[in-house]
């Protein structure tokens, strides 16, 4: 008898961890390392959500709640999801975990039976297949590429559907490209769903607020209504306000999946921590102000980056719609050899020795499951992504 589980042969260790290792490692011998992995913004929780969560201490809001929430934290998701996204939902459809991830996870293992189907477009986010295959479920990749700007058609989600698909799983903006599907662009998946009334929606929002420019957030429930019944709208704090070290994500969807998704979390965590609730309470109900000097500060940055990287002989970026990354691709540096002599025969080398060579660390694109790219988060100060761009450029003009 093995002692560990044989689920954990499905899955594998994220494969951001060995850039990330790598990063920390010469750092600490004393390298010059510039991080452009991490997926946070940089700037400070607000202080009217920190006061939020004082105040919830003092007032000795510090003991076990209902498992998937505070009544007030439901309460103000649901006016969020009216404010927002045009969506009513009462509090029994409401569920709150230890951020998105939990959720994603709750609402996963509460469905998933062998064999099941779950559609995913790639580039994704790195945890989506693998709490997948953790739910004994299979992940079923359809891939956009950069020449279609990151967003899968309605032809290649109605050549994914299969009878065993229970899930489409939708992020826009989308972890890793930045892609944001326009309104149309969604409508057209939200046809080809209606078309197969068997397949359910779970769409990760998690970066609603940060979009930009022309472009208009919208979801799949409020894009097409009729999907109300078979849509799981998922969002969280994280992102827009700054609040990932607090654990805090919410879903809604019809009743019985969030009662079957309850009971997975009051077997695991339950309650997601009760100060940070209060918190979030605050996040959704208080100002809304700073989203907008944020998302100008993103933007800023977002140029400054797509416009650098597009200087960068064989390396080519598209502009995203949201959030705070970019996905370039690095087609054209495959197969050459790095100024400190390593083959750049996928993006993983490419990576790799761009850190080794040059001190920036970034996330290379199999981890997202679409190569050749690379994904930059640009959640960083303009003065380390001036200095981060400069040496990928003497890296790719180095390539030969
Ligand atoms: C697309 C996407 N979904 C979900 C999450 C999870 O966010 P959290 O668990 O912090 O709410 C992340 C975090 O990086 C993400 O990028």
């Amino acid at each position: 008898m093995t002692f560990l589980s044989a689920t954990l042969d499905r899955v594998k260790q994220s494969p951001t961890i060995a850039v990330t290792t790598r990063a920390a490692e010469l750092k600490a011998q004393g390298r010059d390392i510039i991080a452009l992995g991490a997926g946070e913004p940089d700037f400070d929780t607000p202080d009217n959500i920190k006061a939020a969560a004082v105040q919830a201490i003092k007032d000795g809001k510090t003991k076990y709640t209902a498992v998937d929430g505070i009544a007030e934290l439901k309460q103000a998701i649901c006016a969020k999801f009216k404010r927002d996204n045009n969506l009513t939902y009462s509090p029994a459809q409401v569920s709150v975990g230890t951020g998105g991830k939990q959720v994603l996870y709750n609402a996963l293992m509460a469905t998933l039976n062998p064999g099941d189907e779950v559609i995913i477009p790639a580039p994704y986010w790195v945890s989506y297949p693998d709490m997948v295959l953790l739910g004994g479920g299979t992940p079923v990749f359809v891939e956009a590429q950069l020449e279609q700007d990151y967003k899968i058609t309605a032809a290649q989600l109605e050549a994914a559907i299969s009878p065993k698909t229970k899930w489409f799983l939708f992020n826009s903006p989308s972890n890793p490209s930045g892609a944001g599907y326009s309104w149309d662009e969604l409508q057209a998946l939200t046809d080809v769903l209606m078309r197969h009334p068997h397949v359910w929606v779970m769409t990760d929002d998690m970066y609603e607020h940060l979009a930009y420019g022309a472009f208009t957030f919208c979801t799949p429930a409020e894009v097409e209504p009729a999907l109300y019944d078979r849509t799981l709208t998922v969002n969280g704090v994280s992102k827009a306000y700054a609040m990932t070290g607090w654990r805090i994500g919410y879903a809604a969807g019809p009743e019985p999946l969030i009662r079957a998704m309850r009971k997975v979390q009051s077997q695991s965590t339950s309650n997601p921590c009760t100060i940070s609730q209060w918190a979030a309470v605050e996040a959704l109900s208080g100002t809304q102000e700073f989203i907008a000097p944020n998302n100008d500060m993103f933007i800023r940055r977002r140029d400054l980056v797509v416009d650098a990287l597009n200087d960068c002989p064989g390396i080519s970026c598209p502009r995203p719609q949201g959030a705070f990354y970019v996905y370039p691709s690095i087609r054209d540096c495959i197969g050459k050899t790095s100024a400190g002599g390593t083959q750049i025969t996928d993006d993983e080398a490419f990576a790799t020795a761009l850190l080794d060579e040059t001190g920036v660390a970034v996330v290379f694109g199999a981890a997202f499951g679409l190569s050749p790219h690379f994904r930059i988060s640009y959640a960083t100060s303009d003065s380390a992504l001036t200095e981060a761009c400069a040496r990928i450029k003497t890296f790719c003009e180095g390539l030969h």
